[in-house]
């Protein structure tokens, strides 16, 4: 198997690379002066198994047509196969139609990647894993949930409560309580669709006098973690941190996060950013290992 290295995801794909003990296939890259995306592959790729990784961060228009050129250039020079390796999947957050007339952005994508012939997706805790199921691509949704409460019960957290912001994201959290040991919590939360107001309620969990990690897999404006970390120690939590697989958030945003009493924010390197701590390499090398030559 070779691995491209798509340029969105340099670093990460050189340690998937290294961790699966095969070829790096750097990628040419430019812009041209239009603002236009210029790919090539630096070495041939003909008879061999491909794996992409290009996460769909912002830009995400860009790094999608960037995902998009470079299955072109592999399938169109010989590769026997590509599989597509997307950490943070883009537009993944739109899987249904909330509103009147509105398209399904994440069918789109996932539409393209096949008729582009991408024989395989993986991903990392996509938005929506029932979404994938809806097109008629081979997908695996790897999960960064062990890898996240390991970091923190490397950090001297283990026995924290596993908290989630929404009931949608408590799968999360029950991931991470398997290793913390220290229970589980959720909210329940509502987001007004057009007004885009989120409110929250303490639904299930314990936490006066305890040290609370809220998990989630988006942090972007960073509303949702700031109210329900406001609640958390309302209701007594002596500490909170927040975890995430895609950081989003900007450093104002961040900054909003500590002023309303997180101690710690941590995200993955699916969205390398200043708060990515934990590597999700390991997770792509296993999962491509499992998926391509099990
Ligand atoms: C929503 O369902 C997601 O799981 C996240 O909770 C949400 O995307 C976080 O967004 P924000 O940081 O803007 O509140």
């Amino acid at each position: 198997m070779l691995v491209v290295a798509g340029p969105s995801s340099v670093t990460l794909a050189e340690k998937t690379a290294e961790l699966l003990g095969c070829s790096l296939v750097k990628v040419d890259f430019k812009r041209f002066p239009d603002g236009e995306s210029y790919v090539r592959l630096a070495r041939e790729v003909k008879g061999e198994k491909v794996a992409i990784i290009q996460s769909t961060y912002p830009p995400q228009d860009s790094h999608l047509l960037q995902l998009f050129l470079l299955v072109d250039a592999s399938l169109r020079h010989g590769a026997s196969e590509v599989t597509a390796v997307v950490p943070y999947l883009a537009y993944a957050r739109q899987d249904k139609v909330f509103l009147p007339y509105e398209p399904v952005s994440v069918e789109v994508v996932l539409k393209t990647l096949k008729c582009l012939g991408v024989k395989r997706l993986l991903t990392v805790n996509v938005h929506s894993p029932e979404a994938l199921k809806r097109v008629e691509l081979e997908c695996f949704d790897l999960s960064a949930l062990s890898l996240l409460a390991e970091f923190f019960a490397g950090e001297g957290l283990k026995g924290a409560v596993a908290f989630a912001p929404d009931r949608k994201a408590a799968r999360l959290a029950e991931e991470a309580s398997r290793i913390l040991g220290g229970g589980l919590g959720w909210f329940a939360k509502q987001r007004d669709r057009v007004t885009g107001e989120v409110t929250s309620e303490l639904e299930q969990g314990e936490v006066e006098g305890r040290k609370v990690i809220l998990f989630d897999d988006i942090i972007s404006s960073g509303g949702t973690m700031k109210l329900a970390a406001r609640k958390l120690l309302e209701a007594g939590a002596s500490e909170v941190y927040a975890a995430c697989v895609h950081s989003l958030m900007s450093e104002e945003n961040y900054r909003r996060l500590l002023e309303a009493g997180i101690r710690r924010v941590v995200s993955t390197d699916t969205i390398p950013t200043f708060t990515s701590r934990v590597s999700v390499a390991s997770l792509l090398a296993d999962g491509l290992r499992k998926f391509l030559e099990g």
